[in-house]
């Protein structure tokens, strides 16, 4: 059940004695190494008043995609549309930034804060259409936690 990782993620974000990115980098941590088929985990912010998204703390394997202009990929996508964006197959998506030929499937969660998108979390499996509800909950639960400390 992805509801059990909740309370560990709550003990990240309560630690004040790790900086914020390194409570981030715990949370992705944490994440990639519970759930089989989350395979990088990443936070995209956006970068000041520009209309693009910078990487943030992550896991996994290491991009070249540090910075997404706002509408290019799923990730700039969802910077514009404030929604979830559940991806089953990557290769059915036209506006799509490729970062490994092995990820099949994809889902991004935007991030608020008062009411304002600043962010998302990014994650890549590389299972097919392993994404559901459970996840999307999961993430909306953890970027809520992320907004009370930033
Ligand atoms: N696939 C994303 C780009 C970011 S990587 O997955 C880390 C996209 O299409 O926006």
């Amino acid at each position: 059940m992805l509801k059990a990782l909740r309370p560990k993620i709550t003990a990240i974000i309560s630690d004040t004695n790790t900086s914020i990115d390194g409570r981030l980098q715990g949370i992705c941590k944490l994440l990639k190494e519970s759930i089989h088929y989350y395979d990088w985990v990443g936070f995209y912010f956006k970068n000041g008043d520009k209309n693009e998204l910078r990487l943030g703390p992550y896991a996994g394997e290491p991009t070249d995609h540090t910075t997404i202009p706002f509408g290019k990929g799923i990730c700039g996508q969802v910077a514009l549309s404030n929604e979830n964006f559940v991806v089953p197959d990557v290769k059915a998506q036209d506006n799509y930034i490729a970062c490994s030929i092995n990820v099949k499937a994809e889902i991004v969660v935007p991030l608020f804060l008062n009411g304002e998108n600043i962010g998302q979390i990014d994650i890549d499996s590389n299972t097919p259409d392993p994404f559901t509800n459970e996840d999307e909950k999961l993430l909306e639960f953890i970027n809520a936690e992320v907004a009370k400390i930033l």
